[in-house]
């Protein structure tokens, strides 16, 4: 990498100021789209995010025959009652996990042949976690080593059974594609879940019409049960802040000293907001104010201060509600005061880029002292010492990216961040309103 590789991230000398406004929901966005695919009349959506993700979705269910017009900021979706058309080409899903394992499900149920590929990141995802519960359904799918690879091929049909499923594996993208396939399927579909994944599926679901409940057991499982047959019917929608991108502005704000952030809009559906519990245990400055609802989810703004942390231990079902926002915990934790020990977060491995691996080196390249486990990550805080800095990769991986663009802001050099581009996939704008905050 030569000097002038990358992108260059200056410390934040006098901390971050001002308003937030986060971009849409990404597992809402896609789910808008994909449940259109289902459904009847149209939504008129606002706040869809607009990120290389969504429009990997966006595109495939054009290819599908499912009509989307821009008009302004808002999104105009008519919905296509379930009679998609066969895409005459390879449905291409990008850098995007949700697309492909969701249209697997959509695609099962429907009377035609269809391709699903992605990028080199996504043909190397495990994709036998949904072509395995799929294919207990009567699904059929194919792909590279006996449907765990993409490219994947989905011969529909009309005959898909219901039954009871174990997922095996708390994902709700598993968990969603069983349903996108239960719902076109001739008998009622139980799903179990060995603990709790996001819910936004059955949110959406129960709002459009759907017979759903979500049963969650003694035993800490999760029982989903769908009954199909009720005709699905689309409604306006405003589609909530993401949580998972606020989460770079509340550890950004909490370690950079002198900050004082207001991000409103923002979904706080209880199984995704595990990282405001976490930066709160740890001691951060955090306040929800305005709650409302949105789309059948609960929103809020949240103001964040700059505060001292403390470490943490994490595992088990804690990992889950902030699956995604490991990496720029792990910045937080190399922040506060202590040894903090994240396990149980094995699933990591399997995202966009290795997590626990491309996570732990991007801290070493701040230059903070950091343990790989083979199921999560070992940090030592420096009780707000600011990172020396140096160059980083972002392995192409957008979660990676920000979070050692918040690592910079905490830093005595700055950073060199190669492959910034990659925050194109969830966040747009992230680098735009990085700078606007600077004091
Ligand atoms: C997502 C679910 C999560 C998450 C991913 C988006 C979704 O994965 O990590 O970024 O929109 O359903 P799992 O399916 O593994 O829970």
């Amino acid at each position: 990498m030569s000097a002038s590789d990358g992108r260059w991230i200056a410390p934040a000398e006098e901390g971050l100021r001002g308003r937030v406004q986060v971009p849409g929901d990404k597992s809402v966005s896609h789910r808008v789209l994909i449940f259109a695919g289902l459904a009847e009349g149209r939504a008129r959506v606002r706040g869809l995010l607009d990120s290389a993700d969504v429009d990997s979705t966006r595109r495939c269910m054009e290819a599908l025959g499912v009509d989307i017009v821009d008009e302004g900021d808002a999104r105009l979706i008519h919905g296509a009652e379930g009679r998609l058309t066969e895409p005459d080409d390879v449905l291409d899903c990008g850098n995007s996990g949700t697309t492909m394992r969701l249209l697997c499900g959509l695609l099962a149920g429907q009377p035609f042949h269809a391709v699903l590929t992605g990028d080199a990141s996504l043909r190397r995802r495990p994709m036998r976690r949904v072509t395995g519960p799929l294919s207990s359904l009567g699904a059929r799918l194919d792909g590279r080593q006996g449907a765990s690879l993409a490219p994947l091929s989905v011969r529909g049909t009309r005959a898909l059974t219901g039954g009871e499923i174990e997922t095996g594996v708390a994902s709700a993208q598993v968990k969603s594609a069983l349903l996108l396939a239960g719902l076109q399927g001739r008998s009622p579909l139980q799903i179990v879940e060995p603990g709790p994944s996001r819910d936004h599926s059955e949110r959406m679901l129960a709002a459009l019409g759907a017979q759903i409940r979500r049963l969650p057991q003694d035993d800490g499982s999760v029982r989903v049960e769908l009954v199909p047959g009720r005709p699905l019917k689309l409604s306006d929608v405003d589609v909530p802040g993401d949580v998972s991108s606020a989460a770079f502005w509340l550890v950004a704000a909490s370690i950079v000293p002198g900050s004082d952030l207001v991000l409103p809009g923002v979904g706080l559906n209880p199984t995704r907001t595990g990282l405001v519990d976490v930066l709160r245990a740890m001691g951060a400055s955090i306040d929800i104010v305005d709650p409302g609802l949105s789309c059948g989810e609960p929103v809020g703004a949240i103001r964040v201060r700059s505060a001292p942390l403390r470490a943490i231990d994490l595992d088990g079902p804690d990992v889950v509600r902030l699956i995604d926002e490991i990496p720029v915990l792990a910045v937080a934790a190399a922040m506060a005061r202590g040894v903090t020990t994240i396990r149980g977060a094995q699933e990591l491995r399997h995202k966009e880029s290795d997590r626990i691996a491309s996570t732990v080196a991007m801290l070493r390249q701040m230059g903070a002292t950091v343990d790989e486990l083979p199921d999560g990550l070992r940090v030592h805080g420096r009780a707000g010492e600011p990172f020396p800095g140096g160059r980083v990769d972002s392995h192409g991986d957008h979660r990676i990216a920000m979070a050692a663009a918040v690592a910079a802001l905490a830093s005595s050099r700055g950073c060199r961040l190669r492959d910034p581009a990659a925050v194109t996939i969830s966040y747009p704008s992230f680098f735009d309103t990085l700078e606007e905050l600077r004091a």
